[in-house]
């Protein structure tokens, strides 16, 4: 089975609150000895998220090295400046050549406070200092058990994307990450990720347009190991994934993006 993706897959990696700079300097100097370097421009891209303390010293490591390996922050404020005690703007993150943000993680939700109307607003921030953010959406347990996914997801969607500019739509990646199989080991069956995957894309065309829908890259999130990430790569609307605990392994991690050698030809 080929398995040849009308978008370019990414696989990121949320290394949440975990590892120091010196510790992730050194899974990402793993990853990269270890990534197929022989791909064509590498048709999977690969990107890090680790803590904000340790942006800057694999920033330093990707340039000095000429890495593929690609950059992202897991949070950002929608100012570029101001009085914010503890708070990072998107202008410091593009100064360390981030390229990603995760906006609305439901970590952030849920431990947070983050909404919907803010997570909007650092959408647009990002769009507008060219930052590609991974919007995260998902249903909790709850919602799930009531079968009310589709209309709890279109509502994040509905307010998340709400007044966003048509132009740069098409930079963000959407993460759909069900809570309830977020660091669980339970995961949507693939076909079930794929139909929300679906769903979601449906939404983006009717919210903008059919282009824009097949353009955007949607990836799955919650509980993605080696062992399982093959069959959730070969549905054909599952364009990546955004991985937490398995991300923190460089082997594992190393195993998810090559994941292509265990497709059957
Ligand atoms: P997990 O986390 O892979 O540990 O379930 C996914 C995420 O939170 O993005």
């Amino acid at each position: 089975m080929v398995n040849e993706k009308i978008r370019r897959p990414i696989i990121a990696g949320n290394w949440k609150m975990y590892k120091t700079h010196l510790e992730g300097v050194k899974v990402v100097e793993e990853i990269n000895n270890r990534i197929n370097k022989n791909d064509k421009e590498q048709d999977v891209e690969v990107v890090v998220i680790p803590p904000f303390t340790a942006l800057r010293s694999i920033s330093t490591v990707i340039k000095a090295n000429k890495m593929k390996i690609k950059l992202g922050a897991q949070n950002m404020h929608y100012m570029s400046e101001g009085p914010f005690t503890g708070e990072i703007s998107p202008v410091m993150l593009k100064a360390l050549n981030v390229e990603y943000a995760i906006i609305g993680h439901s970590e952030r939700r849920q431990y947070f406070d983050e909404t919907d109307e803010l997570i909007n607003k650092k959408l647009k921030k990002a769009l507008d200092v060219k930052i590609k953010p991974i919007l995260c959406v998902g249903e909790p347990l709850k919602i799930r058990e009531l079968g009310r996914q589709k209309q709890y997801v279109r509502e994040q969607l509905n307010n998340c994307l709400k007044g966003l500019n048509k132009d740069y739509i098409q930079n963000i990646v959407i993460a759909y990450e069900p809570i309830w199989a977020i660091g669980t080991g339970k995961t949507a069956t693939p076909e079930d990720a794929n139909f929300m995957i679906s769903f979601i894309r449906q939404r983006i065309s009717r919210l903008f347009s059919p282009i824009i829908s097949e353009k955007i890259r949607i990836q799955y999130g919650g509980s993605i190991k080696p062992f399982n990430i093959v069959p959730v790569m070969v549905q054909p609307e599952i364009d990546g994934v955004l991985v937490g605990g398995a991300s923190l392994n460089a082997q594992d991690f190393i195993d998810i993006i090559n994941y292509k050698k265990r497709l059957k030809k």
